[in-house]
């Protein structure tokens, strides 16, 4: 089951591999392939070369790993406690002179961005989740006030669509659909 966006948008064959699976094959992501990931995210753009992107990362079976299973959302937890590895990022708040750094998380997200397209290339799939209990992440993870958490992420080689249960399987199945360019771009401020 590959969700590859249509040739017909024209766009780069990278951009058009990237989907958010939610079932994934037992197979681990070597450390190499792991490592190769953190390295794309580190080469996004940043406000100041901040670089304010954190991760903790978990392979299945690790303490750390049923940790940050346990913030999840059950509708999450349920697919996403198969993914080999999983990831909470993290975004640094200020700069190191205490300023506030208004773009962290826009750069994290840009940092995830990439770390996903590298995992395009690879053959493995991620999936981001807002869908976790910040306050239980806070108390769980204890992770330092300098830092904001942003996401959690499921990384893994694709699995089958039918070893989901409803109504993942559906949702797996179901084709991927976006805003049109007119939609979301536009000539003057009063089109918005
Ligand atoms: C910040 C963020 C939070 C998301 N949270 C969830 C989530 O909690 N659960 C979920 O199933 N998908 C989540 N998603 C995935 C989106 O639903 C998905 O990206 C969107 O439907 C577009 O599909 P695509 O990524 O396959 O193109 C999240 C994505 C992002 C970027």
């Amino acid at each position: 089951m590959i969700k590859i966006a249509p040739k017909e948008t024209g766009i780069h064959d990278l951009l058009r591999k990237r989907w958010s699976a939610r079932s994934f094959s037992e197979a681990m992501i070597g450390d190499d392939e792991l490592m190769n990931l953190f390295k794309a995210a580190s080469w996004a753009s940043s406000s100041m070369n901040e670089q304010p992107w954190r991760f903790v990362y978990a392979k299945r079976g690790s303490e750390v790993y049923e940790q940050i299973l346990s913030t999840l959302m059950p509708g999450n937890a349920i697919w996403a406690g198969k993914a080999p590895i999983l990831l909470a990022v993290f975004a640094k708040n200020s700069f190191d002179d205490g300023n506030v750094n208004l773009h962290a998380w826009h750069d994290v997200g840009a940092a995830c961005t990439k770390l996903l397209l590298q995992g395009a290339e690879l053959g493995i799939f991620g999936h981001q989740m807002g869908g976790f209990d910040r306050e239980k992440a806070k108390n769980i993870f204890q992770y330092p006030g300098s830092l904001d958490i942003v996401s959690i992420l499921a990384l893994g080689y694709l699995g089958e669509a039918d070893d989901l249960e409803e109504p993942f399987k559906s949702r797996e199945l179901t084709p991927r659909t976006r805003k049109s360019p007119e939609e979301i771009a536009f000539t003057s401020f009063s089109d918005l």
